[in-house]
This record gives structure tokens, C-alpha cells and sequence, in this order.
């Protein structure tokens, strides 16, 4: 991808985000529209997805037909709140393999902590795709492309649905060659660390816990 930083600013995408926003938006409503955007982001992180052919027969003649290059995708979900953008780019994406990433922030250091990694074996080769519905101050996302870095991959693309400034300066710094694809980018951080206006906690809203 050419741009750092790439905000997909589709009709659908930006009135299905407002209505993922809304305070008032159900769990079940939260989570089937997280879904959809998700494969309308998916579109545009594969977009130069690089093609061969293969012969086929259709009904009235053979044909070279384009068909994805190369080897199957990676998606890593960035627990927990990736997994509701996994579901959806795994339903576009059905042979891509699937890694998971859980970290979570030692309240002494604030540093991001492992608690479970399982990823692919042969990540060098493939298009790794990380997902997380927010950036917000950027450390999970840079810990978590770290690992994946160290496990050997080299093309990693970062999807999440909202981003702060503060994240993609975060990003941009530890990862300059990793984009990142998101649905907007907020104002700011507030003193808590939430993104502003925001959505609040995507895994809160998304499993409907507190
Ligand atoms: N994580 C969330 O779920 N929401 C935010 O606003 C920031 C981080």
C-alpha cells in the first residue's frame, strides 16, 4: 500500500460507524455492524492483492481465469475486541490461516504483557493482516506487530475501525513499514486512554460485558 495511513471513507463504512457509535446501539447491533465493516475494510486492505490465472471450463468455452497469488493470508486477532472484526474478514477470506494475540497492560510498568500467543507457523511469505477495532495509544498494537515481526513475518497490514492520532504516531514510529487501514481517525485520547468521540470499549459493547 502506498499511504501510511489509509481511512476508508465509504458511504456504507462511515453510516454503519455512527451507528456502532451510538450509545444506544444494542450488543447484537454492535456486533452484526462491526462485522460488515469489517469486510468493507477487508476490501480495501486486500485491494492490490496480486492475481495469477488458472484454466477453467465455464458452461460455454475454457477460459484463464484470475485467481489470488501466492500464499494464504494471515489474520491475527488482537484479543479480545479483534475477534469482532476476524469473524467478518474470515467469512470473505474462509482459507486464511488464523493467529491470536492476547496482551494485557501491567498496571506498575503500563507496559503490554503476553498472556497467550498462537500464531501461524510460516508467517514469512504471507500477507499478515493485524486486527483490533481501536488504536488508541498505540502499545498493544506495537507489542503485538513485534511478536509477529519476531515469529517472521514481513508484510503486516494493521485494520482497525477507529484510530487516535496518538496511536498512528505510536505506530508510525515503531513500525513505519506496517500500515495501518482504519475507518476514522479521531480527535484524541482522553485522560482514561479512550478514543474521543469514540465508541466507548469495543469488547464491552461487543460481548456485552462491564
Ligand atoms: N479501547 C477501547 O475499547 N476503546 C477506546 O476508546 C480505547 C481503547
Amino acid at each position: 500500500m502506498s499511504e501510511y495511513l489509509t481511512i476508508v471513507r465509504h458511504p456504507l463504512v462511515q453510516h454503519k460507524l455512527t451507528l456502532m457509535r451510538e450509545a444506544g446501539a444494542s450488543t447484537a447491533e454492535f456486533r452484526r455492524l462491526l462485522r460488515e465493516i469489517s469486510q468493507l475494510l477487508a476490501y480495501e486492505v486486500t485491494r492490490d492483492l496480486e492475481l495469477t490465472t488458472r484454466p477453467i471450463d465455464t458452461p460455454v468455452c475454457a477460459m484463464q481465469a484470475p485467481v489470488l497469488a501466492g500464499k494464504k493470508l494471515a489474520l491475527i486477532s488482537i484479543l479480545r475486541a479483534g475477534n469482532g472484526l476476524l469473524d467478518g474478514v474470515l467469512e470473505l477470506i474462509p482459507s486464511a490461516r488464523v493467529g491470536f494475540v492476547g496482551l494485557y497492560r501491567d498496571e506498575v510498568t503500563l507496559r503490554p504483557v503476553q498472556y497467550y500467543v498462537k500464531l501461524p507457523q510460516d508467517l514469512a511469505g504471507r500477507l499478515v493482516v493485524a486486527v483490533d477495532p481501536m488504536l488508541a495509544t498505540g502499545n498493544s498494537a506495537v507489542a503485538a506487530i513485534d511478536l509477529l515481526k519476531e515469529a517472521g513475518a514481513t508484510d503486516i497490514r494493521f485494520m482497525c475501525l477507529l484510530a487516535a492520532p496518538e496511536g498512528v504516531a505510536r505506530m508510525k514510529e515503531a513500525h513505519p513499514d506496517v500500515p495501518v487501514i482504519t475507518a476514522a481517525l479521531d480527535e484524541r485520547l482522553n485522560e482514561h486512554g479512550y478514543i474521543v468521540p469514540g465508541l466507548g470499549d469495543a469488547g464491552d459493547r461487543m460481548f456485552g460485558t462491564k
